[in-house]
């Protein structure tokens, strides 16, 4: 694996032992703090972001890295002097020795990998995909269940423009027996291409708006917030927001070892009194975040 700009990339046995690799790490993360000495990490943040681009800047910290990059467009000269993307990818190349990028448009990581002469890794494109997003949410299942197959996983919220839920769906196209649900209003429903995906790999799906019942029957609930930056008009974004509430009244009729997990930031669909319940994952699934992008880093160079 030289690049991971979509997770279809990726296949069963990749995932698997990024998995087990990730875990190791967590276990004692000593062991790899000089793998990455002499190596350069460009963090391209073209978009807002607090977990994947500190978790990764961590990331290369603890495995001996060095990172150089920008956190906005507007300290650039790709956001203030017209720079092109392309021309941005190919000059940072002379500086580093593999690329993280987010991008507030979908399909601005594979174009980045046309021209690029160094590992692209994608941190989110646009309302198109989050893969190492995916990797940490599957590594936070496993360590929860240990297994992936035969999960009932619910996903609820904005599954129209969450990125995290359409490479997440993608993704579980390589396990067995996995039933997923999704759960939101007609609007914001999943796009047509993933549940295609979905159904072709065998996997069983359906959509509802009935969130208790979804809560009831899933062993994971995948929630997700409204993602009112990818509207144009904002005040409709607010709409939506409120309608799929997690609190602890609807938890009473949950299974007893279910988990909630969120990519996070969350903003009104998980109360803070969750927090406080053994139904709440959501946090160390961020920390996971680390771990994981320290196992990606060190499998793309081989170390
Ligand atoms: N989960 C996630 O991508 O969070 P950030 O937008 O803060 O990176």
């Amino acid at each position: 694996m030289k690049n991971l700009t979509q997770i279809s990339q990726l296949n069963r046995f990749q995932i698997e032992s990024l998995i087990e690799l990730a875990l190791k790490i967590k276990k004692e993360p000593e062991k790899y703090s000089n793998k990455l000495q002499r190596k350069i990490i460009a963090l391209l943040f073209f978009e807002a972001s607090t977990r994947t681009r500190l978790s990764f800047e961590a990331a290369v910290n603890r495995l001996g890295g060095k990172t150089i990059g920008f956190s906005q467009p507007g300290s650039s000269s790709y956001g203030k002097k017209g720079e092109s993307l392309t021309d941005t990818i190919r000059v940072v190349n002379q500086y580093s020795d593999l690329i993280v990028m987010r991008h507030p448009k979908s399909g601005a990581a594979k174009l980045a990998k046309k021209v690029s002469k160094v590992p692209i890794i994608n941190g989110g494109d646009g309302a198109n995909e989050h893969p190492t997003q995916t990797l940490l949410d599957l590594m936070t299942i496993y360590q929860i269940r240990k297994k992936i197959d035969n999960l009932k996983i619910a996903m609820v919220g904005d599954l129209k423009f969450g990125r995290t839920v359409r490479s997440l769906s993608k993704a579980l196209t390589n396990f067995q027996n996995v039933e997923i649900t999704y759960v939101s209003c007609k609007d914001l429903a999943m796009k047509d291409d993933i549940k295609e995906a979905v159904k072709k790999a065998g996997l069983k799906f359906k959509q509802t708006q009935d969130l208790k019942q979804a809560f009831q029957k899933a062993d994971i609930v995948y929630m997700t917030r409204i993602q009112s930056d990818r509207f144009k008009d904002k005040k409709k974004a607010r709409k939506y927001q409120g309608q799929f509430v997690v609190d602890n009244l609807l938890l009473k009729n949950a299974k007893k070892d279910l988990k909630i997990l969120h990519p996070l930031p969350r903003n009104d669909e998980i109360a803070q009194e969750v927090d406080d319940t053994a139904y709440a994952f959501y946090f160390e699934q961020a920390g996971n975040g680390m771990y994981m992008r320290m196992a990606l880093l060190l499998k793309i160079f081989d170390l």
